[in-house]
């Protein structure tokens, strides 16, 4: 007996960081995926191998072996044994076209599809809403203070407004005339510790932070409201006011720099970097058509480009 979950990648366009901090921010699904193949197996232990990472291992029931990389995934498995009590061998296959480590989501979305593959395969099946909780519950391994707005966009697609404490908002964009263009800075990052440098800088300047914070919240607002209007020119320009924002509280990096300006060269609506920063890829809003000279431009200067349209699936068991 097997099930098979998918679960979509994640782009931020506008809030991180200061959506750790409650401020408003917007994501959006994105084509590639992450899935999973969970397995019955008599043994009782929880196995996981990664294609991707080309790694196996073997945990206990409950799992332990944090810092491993694959232990969130085991850990995700053991969230629905016990939140259905019904602990089981099990195997968990991943499979990801989602970089890991970029800021586009993937230990959110290999989280989500573990989770909906496990409960599907043990005879349970969880609403979207207990999906992306038990995700949320397995993120905070990987990273301490995640705002949830990886485990709500990978589970319910499309595009989002997200406040943390207060849920999602679904936003009604219409995608057909933009693509997104993706570019690697090539340096692998840790989001824990960018969120904890950027949550230090706030405590030493409280009163020069806050108003950035609420720039950015109020930047989100705005831009959420021009996205569903799809005025895209006027969308861009707030990504890279954005961008501004995010070098402010020094996340940005000289590659970064150099990917965000390049795209715009290049004829980008906007850029900015995308998730915690420091590394990772830069998000350039192109209008259709605009995408191949803008991925190629990047291409001269960056190991990965990768062209994506917005997708509106979530979490699918296949
Ligand atoms: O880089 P990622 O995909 O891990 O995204 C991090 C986004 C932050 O806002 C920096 C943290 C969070 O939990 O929202």
């Amino acid at each position: 007996m097997y099930a098979i979950a998918s679960s979509p990648g994640k782009a931020i366009l506008f809030g991180e960081h200061f959506v750790v901090e409650n401020q408003p921010a917007i994501a959006v699904a994105l084509s590639l995926r992450a899935r999973v193949k969970a397995s019955l197996m008599d043994a009782s232990v929880i196995r996981v191998s990664s294609r991707n990472l080309s790694m196996a291992r073997k945990f206990a029931i409950p799992p332990s072996g944090e810092g491993d990389p694959l232990f969130p995934v085991a850990y995700s498995a053991y969230l629905v044994m016990e939140r259905i009590g019904s602990p089981r061998g099990i195997d968990i296959e991943v499979d990801s076209s989602i970089p890991p480590g970029s800021g586009m989501g993937s230990s959110a979305s290999v989280a989500v599809a573990t989770i909906a593959a496990t409960s599907y395969v043990l005879g349970a099946e969880l609403s979207p809403e207990e999906i992306s909780k038990l995700a949320f519950e397995s993120e905070k391994i990987v990273h301490g203070r995640p705002s949830g707005i990886d485990n709500t966009i990978a589970t319910f697609g499309g595009a989002i407004a997200y406040r943390k404490g207060e849920g999602f908002l679904r936003l009604n964009v219409d995608f057909s005339e933009v693509s997104l263009v993706l570019a690697d800075t090539g340096r692998a990052r840790n989001t824990g510790e960018f969120v904890k440098r950027v949550l230090a800088l706030k405590e030493a300047f409280p009163n020069v932070l806050e108003p950035i914070y609420y720039a950015a919240g109020r930047l989100a607002v705005e831009a959420a409201k021009l996205m569903e209007r799809g005025d895209w020119e006027a969308v861009g320009v707030l990504m890279n006011v954005n961008h501004g924002l995010l070098s402010a509280i020094g996340v940005s990096t000289q590659e970064i720099e150099q990917l965000v300006y390049t795209a715009r060269r290049a004829g980008a609506l906007g850029a900015k970097l995308t998730g915690a920063g420091g590394g990772g890829f830069i998000v350039a809003l192109c209008r259709k058509g605009s995408e191949n000279a803008v991925a190629k431009e990047l291409e001269k200067i960056s190991p990965r480009v990768i062209i994506s349209n917005v997708s509106s699936e979530g979490v699918v068991v296949e």
